[in-house]
């Protein structure tokens, strides 16, 4: 198993859900771990259940182009790199078409799509000043397939998608790899939202017979920010059970 130590991993919307999985995850390998989450009482509830010197918690709201900026500086300022940026942070507000307001579709895309540019282009000025990092980006299955009533969320998944392909473009000759992944229906508070109906019905149709855990996401973001994945950029890697086949 691949270890992190010495590795600086910031991790978006880290304080809850498949980013609370993912910074146990690369804790578990040895890395320094800096959470980002606007919900600080969850982020108090990480800091108290991991234990770990190694784990630090930072109240940022992605959709602030400035406070990402600052507390980017302070993280180089306080560990001198930042060597892996999983931008995890992402909501929905689903409606169909027609009863979609202007809100719901502005703050999906304020925080899934402009909250990735901010964070991503923070980290990309210090990793190819450094001639090496690791982007990662999620995605969803729904971003390639489309969903009812997803107009927004799908919007910004399949951005997420293209914007992956563009940095990988851009950024690859730098020794930076940007690459996504695209979970199926993970067991988190964000599925919730979704009827029990729809749920066992997902379940029946997904090969694997059942939801994911947010570990199966974390396991595979700490396979793409491995060097075992060194030739591997540009990809959106669909973790979801066989769901979409
Ligand atoms: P979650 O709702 O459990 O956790 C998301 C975290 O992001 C929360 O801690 C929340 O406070 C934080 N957050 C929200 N807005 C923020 C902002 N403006 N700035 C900083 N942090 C913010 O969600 P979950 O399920 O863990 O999803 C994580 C990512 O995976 C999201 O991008 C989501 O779209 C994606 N995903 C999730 C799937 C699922 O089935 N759970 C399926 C496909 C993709």
């Amino acid at each position: 198993m691949t270890d992190f130590n010495n590795k600086v991993i910031l991790i978006t919307g880290g304080a809850n859900g498949i980013g609370k999985a993912t910074a146990m995850e690369f804790l578990s390998r040895g890395g320094t771990v800096i959470c980002w989450d606007i919900n600080s009482e969850q982020g108090d509830k990480l800091l108290a259940e991991a234990n770990n010197p190694l784990l630090k918690f930072m109240k940022v709201n992605v959709t602030d182009r400035i406070a990402v900026q600052k507390a980017m500086s302070t993280i180089i300022d306080e560990h001198g790199k930042i060597d892996v940026l999983i931008n995890n942070a992402g909501i929905t507000r689903d409606a169909t078409l027609k009863k979609m307001t202007e809100d719901q579709w502005q703050q999906v895309l304020d925080v899934n799509l402009s909250g990735v540019f901010h964070c991503t282009q923070a980290a990309a000025q210090h990793m190819t000043e450094a001639g090496k990092g690791v982007i990662l980006n999620a995605a969803s299955v729904v971003g390639l397939y489309g969903n009812f009533g997803q107009t927004n969320y799908v919007a910004t998944k399949s951005g997420v998608i293209g914007m992956t392909k563009v940095w990988a473009r851009e950024l690859g000759k730098k020794g930076v790899r940007v690459n996504a992944i695209a979970p199926g229906f993970i067991a988190t508070e964000m599925v919730t939202t979704i009827p029990e109906k729809v749920i066992s019905d997902l379940e029946n149709k997904t090969p694997l017979g059942c939801l994911g855990q947010p570990e199966d996401i974390a396991m595979a973001y700490a396979f793409l920010a491995s060097d075992q994945a060194k030739f591997i950029t540009g990809t959106t890697l669909s973790v979801d059970g066989g769901l979409v086949i």
